[in-house]
């Protein structure tokens, strides 16, 4: 668990706070979103996690520890960094770059060996083909992916993501955004990540910590966020179209009507649409404009229908949370 108590950060010679009075507590094996416009103190708040950035008062503690009792090295060791130009090392290869941290912990080389190349398979870059290149030799994509490697290769259990995906075009931006939670779900990190984007802190977060001129304006789950928002700032940040942001956090395992065995007999080649259940309810309605059926049906990992969804139910759900537009 990381937790903020009071922070404070004032630049020299600066008039205010660029963080102020900041109190928050991120929980272990969750990603922690930081969102909020440009200048509201996101990095800030970040790069004192990792002691690039000292606070003027306050605590920030780590596992009950202050991080002011903790060696500035072992600090970061434990700490996964990635930012937007990824900051790999020119000169060196993927491997080389990836290696870098296990190097300073002393693995032997055969580990690190296999290290990269299980964190390359990690982030689905073939090992024999970008072990030895040089980063100038490879895509945004490919750099980001080989970024995340190397920021998980000592396999710290925080990470710190600062805008990581901000200079990717928007659908190698998505794919990074769906593979990098896919990857979370298997390594559950603890990890705080900036973002601007407030559809990306959406999709991305388990809580949401919006910022304002260095403060928290609203900390809450991404649900929370979309059908509560505690000020007209956050509304403001969310924009109008709430209900299909709401049904995009949806998932259909979640909210589908289970069928009975003699139901799911009934369903056995019937026309509608099926998806799984992690499809969301956008999916989902999705599904039933194509088909032109007011239903879906979910099924499991071994493609048995298991339940049913109507858009009644999808209406009803998006109602409940009090958001009409
Ligand atoms: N080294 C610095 N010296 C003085 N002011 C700074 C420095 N770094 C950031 N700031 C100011 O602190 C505020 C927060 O900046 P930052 O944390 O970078 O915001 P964000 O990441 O949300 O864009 C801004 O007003 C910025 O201008
Ligand atoms: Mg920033």
């Amino acid at each position: 668990m990381i937790r903020f108590e009071n922070v404070v950060k004032r630049y020299p010679g600066e008039a205010t706070d660029a963080v102020h009075n900041l109190n928050l507590e991120i929980e272990s094996g969750t990603i922690c979103m930081l969102v909020g416009p440009s200048g509201c103190g996101k990095t800030t708040t970040m790069k004192m996690i990792n002691k690039l950035i000292r606070p003027s008062s306050g605590a920030i503690l780590i596992g009950g520890r202050n991080i002011d009792t903790v060696d500035t090295i072992e600090l970061r060791l434990s700490i996964g960094y990635i930012i937007q130009d990824t900051g790999l090392f020119p000169h060196m290869t993927v491997g080389e770059n990836i290696a870098v941290v296990p190097g300073e912990l002393g693995w032997k080389k055969d580990r690190i060996s296999s290290r990269i190349d299980e964190l390359l398979d990690l982030v689905d870059l073939n090992p024999k083909a970008f072990r030895n290149k040089k980063p100038n030799e490879l895509s945004g994509g490919q750099k980001q992916r080989v970024g995340v490697a190397r920021a998980l290769a000592g396999d710290p259990p925080i990470m710190l993501m600062d805008e990581p995906f901000g200079a990717l075009d928007p659908i190698t931006r998505a794919r990074m955004q769906d593979e990098f939670l896919r990857i979370q779900e298997k390594i559950r990190k603890t990890i705080v990540f900036v973002t601007h984007d407030v559809e990306e802190a959406i999709k991305m977060g388990d809580t949401i910590a919006v910022l304002k001129l260095g403060q928290i304006v609203q900390l809450s789950s991404p649900m929370e966020i979309l059908s509560n928002p505690s000020d007209p700032f956050v509304s403001e940040l969310i924009g109008g179209r709430n209900s299909l942001k709401m049904l995009s956090l949806m998932r259909c395992g979640q909210i589908m009507k289970t069928l009975s065995p003699a139901e799911v007999e009934e369903a056995r080649g019937s026309p509608q649409g099926i998806l799984g259940m992690k499809a969301t309810a956008q999916d989902a309605l999705s599904e039933m404009l194509r088909t032109g059926e007011r239903f879906i049906f979910v099924e499991d990992e071994r493609h048995d229908v298991v339940g049913v969804l109507d858009f009644e139910n999808l209406l009803e759900r998006v109602n409940r949370h009090g958001i009409t537009s």
